[in-house]
């Protein structure tokens, strides 16, 4: 607990010690939570911790591996810790050097200006992300080759739709819908909103506005219509992209319809999107507005192929991307050309030892909604030259093999998925995959959450066939690339940890004054120096930038993240510090749901938790006080937990909901969370709740289970 400011550190902490398992195991009794006041073991992947810690297994690289990916692009442990050392010394020298293989239409003057918390990276350059993507490779006589791959879902013949995008190809759509947009009046440095499903054109429309100089917002397709209406108005958009529907495990998300609403509920605010374009994917009827709607096939029907890149500042802004935080609101991180480029780029490379003539295929698994999409489906992926994979819908449909279906069909080389994703693979079964050829595969990768390491071997060994180097790749909306993470031909892996920092970043773990911690306490992740993809801001609100990242710990980068480092140095990520939890690997604010219950009106009051989840690493528990007028039901609470999907999504409706008469406060009035926590774990709380005001309501949430 936090006494006086100051950090108490339990006896294990202030003895060095080695790595023996009963002080580990200690360890994770005491100081790893005791300095957490909001972070109990209930908010991390419910079978992760106590495993985590034990867990001493070593997977080192080996050349057949190398071999198997064309060569290492890292060769080994030392040459990863010069390279290290020398980014970090001189992040200047190292990124100026890096950046050389990216187009520039003007130099920079410098290559970094750090003023805490603000960086300017390749100050003075001028670029086109869009051109670095595509359009170099076309000039460099690749207009032919594959780009990007796509796969529909449905499978009404057996055969699912399959496209293949050459450079040459998608420069041709991409330029036609960047006239479009200008011709819809789209001004440089506009944010323009796109709400799509997971078709190529929603890669098309984003480099689109990178092509033009505006940019993107994109909302996650999965997203109800208020958080459209939210994120509209933050980012002051005019112009929305959207779809009339998406496939999702057979059947259609109404994408337009929610449009729809959400303009409907903005007008209402003094908000009207001016322009809405429409790309037919499900052919569902939908509403239409012809002042306002338009079809894509319509507008890039009369637009040519031709259209120069705009020449854009580096630090001129790439898209907003809105995440949860810990109150009500989420957050639009802002990113910017330049560094954004050079990061993502270099990471995917580095990370998942792109080469562009080694026959790679890239599947990464996410939903371009989130920053994995963008960073690892989109921009990180194209400028290396490597074909990207990106598929439309559900990996349960029509059945639970369908992700090694498409891994065997396009000779899948990397693939790239959450640990949830893997913990409902191991739920189906191992016959799925058995049932495909998966010997393309060379690398696996993970990302959004801890693995536990249950996990981690069963994806080593049934899909990577214990053969494919498996990298757990941590990193955040806000850091824009991985920062730390295993290099596939150079780091041991041990299953659990996302071991080292990446080039340039100097992450450590500290106390609540910044100094960094010995070896195994639990502390808090920051990053210490600035790189190039990290966040500019969050749009329109400094403040609250400030206040999040950079005021607890005064010149350091605050992730968010409880951590520890092992004797090795290596990373162990025990979860979110604030109010944040980890829903499969996607962040959402108890906050935001809490907001959402009470905005019920049978609903007076609500506390919302992370509770262990067997499949999505954390569920959510909703402790609900009703109103005198409400009676409890269980239609009831199926309506609450309707509601809140209505308002959020279906990934924040609430796993476990209990009507309580009242939540147990602190004689301040402070709702107990961690009191909650044990209740939703169905754990005795070892608490102290002497200042718990209401032991009545303990005792009444306890002997309610559901
Ligand atoms: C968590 C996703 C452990 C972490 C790219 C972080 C991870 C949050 C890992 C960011 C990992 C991400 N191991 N935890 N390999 N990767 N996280 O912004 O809590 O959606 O702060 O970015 O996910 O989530 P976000």
């Amino acid at each position: 607990m936090l006494a006086g400011g100051c950090v108490r550190r339990s006896a294990v902490d202030r003895n060095s010690f080695s790595n023996s398992r009963a002080q580990i195991s200690l360890l994770a009794q005491s100081s790893t939570f005791d300095i957490f006041p909001r972070m109990s073991i209930s908010q991390v992947s419910s079978t992760s911790v106590e495993s985590l810690l034990k867990e001493d297994r070593i997977f080192p690289p080996h050349t057949a591996q190398a071999d198997a990916l064309g060569g290492a692009n890292v060769e080994s442990l030392e040459q990863y810790h010069a390279l290290h050392a020398r980014s970090v010394a001189d992040p200047s020298g190292f990124w100026g050097e890096i950046a050389q293989d990216f187009e520039w239409f003007k130099p920079w003057t410098s290559v970094l200006e750090w003023n805490c918390p603000d960086a300017k990276w390749f100050v003075g350059a001028q670029t086109n992300v869009c051109f670095n993507a595509i359009d170099r490779h076309v000039l460099e006589g690749h207009a032919n080759d594959v780009g990007l791959i796509w796969e529909g879902e449905p499978q009404a013949s057996g055969m699912p739709e399959v496209r293949h995008l050459a450079y040459g190809e998608l420069q041709d759509e991409v330029s036609r819908f960047a006239n479009a947009l200008k011709a819809l009046g789209v001004k440089k440095g506009e944010i323009v909103t796109l709400y799509m499903g997971m078709v190529p054109e929603l890669p098309i429309a984003m480099l689109a506005c990178a092509r033009i100089g505006a940019a993107h917002s994109v909302i996650f397709g999965g997203f109800p219509a208020p958080s459209i209406v939210d994120r509209v108005l933050d980012a002051k958009s005019r112009v929305i992209v959207t779809c009339d529907g998406a496939w999702r495990r057979g059947s259609v998300v109404p994408l337009k319809k929610n449009v729809d609403e959400a303009m409907q509920s903005l007008v209402a605010q003094g908000h009207a999107i001016e322009h809405c374009v429409v790309l037919k994917r499900t052919a569902t009827p939908i509403e239409w507005n012809a002042a306002r709607d338009h079809w894509w096939h319509d507008v890039i029907a009369k637009e040519s192929s031709e259209c120069p890149c705009e020449a854009v500042d580096a630090e001129d802004l790439l898209f907003v991307l809105y995440t949860s935080g810990s109150t009500g609101k989420p957050k639009g991180i802002r990113h910017t050309s330049g560094g954004y480029m050079v990061y993502t780029a270099y990471t995917a490379r580095m990370t998942f030892n792109l080469k562009p003539n080694a026959n790679h295929v890239f599947w990464c698994t996410a939903d371009i909604g989130w920053v994995t999409g963008h960073s690892y489906i989109v921009y990180g992926l194209l400028p290396n030259r490597v074909p990207t994979l990106m598929y439309e819908g559900a990996p349960n449909f029509p059945a639970e093999d369908r992700f090694w279906e498409i891994v065997a069909r396009h000779r899948v080389t990397h693939f790239y998925t959450a640990p949830t994703a893997i913990r409902a693979f191991m739920k189906w079964g191992e016959s799925h995959p058995k049932k495909h050829d998966l010997s393309s595969l060379k690398l696996l990768g993970t990302v959004g959450e801890p693995i536990n390491p249950e996990a981690w071997i069963w994806y080593h060994e049934q899909i990577g066939a214990s053969r494919c180097p498996i990298v757990d790749t941590f990193w955040q909306t806000e850091t824009g690339g991985h920062v730390i993470t295993p290099l596939p031909c150079a780091t041991p892996t041990v299953p659990g940890s996302c071991t080292l920092p990446f080039f340039g970043i100097d992450a450590a773990i500290v106390d609540e004054t910044g100094n960094e911690l010995p070896p195994n306490t639990g502390g808090l992740l920051v990053i210490r120096k600035p790189w190039p993809s990290m966040l500019r801001g969050i749009h329109g609100d400094r403040q609250r930038f400030i206040d999040t990242y950079w005021s607890r710990i005064a010149g350091m980068y605050l992730a968010g993240d409880g951590a520890r480092r092992d004797e090795r140095g290596y990373f162990w990520i025990m979860g979110r510090i604030d109010d944040v939890i980890n829903v499969s690997g996607h962040r959402l604010g108890t906050m935001e749901v809490e907001s959402a219950l009470v905005s019920h009106p049978a609903v007076v009051e609500a506390a919302v938790v992370g509770m262990p989840h067997e499949i999505k690493g954390t569920g959510i528990a909703a402790f609900v006080t009703l109103s005198l007028q409400a009676t409890a039901s269980e239609a009831l609470k199926a309506e609450l937990r309707e509601h809140v999907s209505s308002v959020l999504g279906a990934i924040a409706r609430p796993d476990m909901l209990r009507f309580t008469a009242a939540l147990p406060k602190t004689r301040s009035g402070k709702i107990m969370r961690r009191l909650l926590r044990d209740v939703a774990a169905g754990k005795e709380s070892t608490q102290d709740t002497s200042t718990l005001d209401d032991f009545g309501a303990l005792a009444a949430l306890r002997g309610n289970d559901e």
